[in-house]
């Protein structure tokens, strides 16, 4: 019977056969360890001489780390180890034999791990961060369609930009010049006038020349827009998602986490109302906390959003940033004509803003004015201002970037993990 190792609870004392991987072996002369694994888990396997005899120990003495093999063996419940079982060998198979797997058991200096991404996506680290990114998008899916969201794909190739003009990858679309999609926004508004909640789930593109631990040349973004909502309606939605996603990960990927070494009770802190602050308390507080130089007006950096989340347990809200700082589809407070109605929800322990979003300017006459004092063309635009032509409503929507949020519930350090094959400043390979 050949199964894979997360089916092994359902064959305790069976003789069962996996086809897979050798991640690492131990060995002394009379017994050897195999660390085996085939995508869906890890498992020891056991073989002792006395019981296999001289040529199958061989085998197992031999083979290559990464060499492919199909195992037969019977599995046991195993209390030492976090998986709970393992196999007690009968036969060993090899597929195809790997010859000096250059990702050895020691450690490798970063560039190296990303020069060899492709291999390095084996490792048991590697496979628990992209478990829990398949969890988040599984809840995301799970989370909008209860909440009677509608999932719609826009365009990745594209003749706008919702977010300003300097971060655009630039291609050709036959003779014309199009743009890779920064995000969906656009698009998504023109979606929530024709569907009410739509949510949408795609890679987005920005040529922005960062190299931090926060940025991505590609990213995804999950993208809801909802009509008739308006910024404290959002901001519930937003904090229900990521408590929602918090805990789907926590239920989920146990295994995962603890194999990261996550704290878990920090993750079980996150649930619904996150506490929300202005820009202008943030402002305030960072003075208060030493930053001298920030003034109001400015926008915040890695270290200033560090400060102020080191102030709350759960991720925090600002609302009500400068108009100048943000881009043109943000309305005015009506309260306070130099702030707009939008909010950025920055995650604790370092791991930066995971969501951006706001209102949107509804009004044709407000959209048009704003729009030329950013010097967009409006001719490009015409079929955006056609939403504020034709019954649009108050509508707002957010996004929420994947790699950031699957650092932070991670522990991740660097999003450059977060992601099978990161895309960064200097790095198009593998
Ligand atoms: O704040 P941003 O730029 O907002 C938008 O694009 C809006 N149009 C979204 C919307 O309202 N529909 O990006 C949203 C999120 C950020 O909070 C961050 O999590 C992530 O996308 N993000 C990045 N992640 C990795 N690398 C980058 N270079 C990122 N830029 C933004
Ligand atoms: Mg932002």
């Amino acid at each position: 019977m050949q199964i894979t190792i997360n089916q092994a609870a359902n064959y305790v004392d069976k003789e069962v056969k996996i086809g897979g991987w050798l991640s690492n072996k131990r060995s002394s002369g009379k017994i050897a360890f195999l660390q085996l694994r085939d995508g869906t888990g890890f498992m020891q396997g056991v073989v002792v001489k006395a019981d296999v005899g001289e040529d199958i120990f061989q085998i197992a003495k031999s083979t290559s780390q990464e060499t492919s093999l199909y195992v037969t063996g019977v599995i046991h419940e195993d209390t030492r180890s976090p998986f709970g079982y393992e196999m007690a060998v009968t036969g060993i198979e090899v597929i195809s034999e790997a010859v000096d797997y250059p990702i050895t058991p020691k450690e490798h200096g970063t560039e190296f791990l990303m020069d060899h991404r492709h291999l390095w996506l084996r490792s048991n680290r590697q496979h628990a961060i992209m478990k829990i990114r398949n969890e988040i998008i599984r809840a995301t899916y799970e989370f909008f369609n209860q909440e009677g969201f509608l999932k719609i794909d826009p365009p990745i190739l594209t003749g706008s930009a919702p977010e300003g003009t300097t971060e655009l990858f630039h291609t050709k679309y036959f003779e014309e010049d199009a743009f890779l999609s920064q995000s969906g926004q656009l698009y998504m508004e023109a979606a929530a006038m024709a569907f009410g909640k739509v949510f949408s789930f795609g890679p987005t593109f920005r040529a922005e020349k960062s190299k931090t631990r926060r940025h991505l040349i590609e990213f995804w973004m999950i993208e809801p827009e909802m009509a008739f909502y308006k910024l404290e309606d959002s901001l519930k939605v937003q904090e229900n998602y990521v408590a929602f996603l918090v805990a789907a990960v926590l239920k989920n990927c146990r295994l995962e986490l603890d194999r990261l070494g996550r704290d878990v009770s920090h993750l079980e802190k996150m649930v619904a109302p996150f506490p929300r602050i202005t820009y202008t308390e943030a402002i305030e507080l960072l003075k208060k906390l030493g930053f001298d130089d920030i003034e109001w007006g400015d926008d915040f950096g890695a270290p200033h959003e560090t400060a102020i989340a080191d102030n709350f347990e759960k991720p925090v809200f600002i609302t009500h940033y400068p108009k100048a700082i943000k881009p043109f589809y943000m309305p005015e407070d009506p309260n306070n004509s130099e702030v707009v109605l939008c909010a950025d929800l920055i995650a604790p322990e370092g791991y930066g803003e995971i969501i951006g979003g706001s209102e949107r300017i509804h009004e044709l006459a407000i959209l048009e004015a704003r729009m030329k004092e950013f010097d967009l063309d409006l001719e490009a635009y015409s079929w955006y201002l056609d939403l504020a032509r034709y019954g649009s409503v108050p509508h707002s929507g957010f996004g929420l970037g994947l790699e950031r949020t699957v650092a932070w519930i991670s522990g991740t350090e660097h999003v450059r993990e977060t992601i099978p094959f990161p895309r960064l400043l200097n790095r198009l390979y593998p």
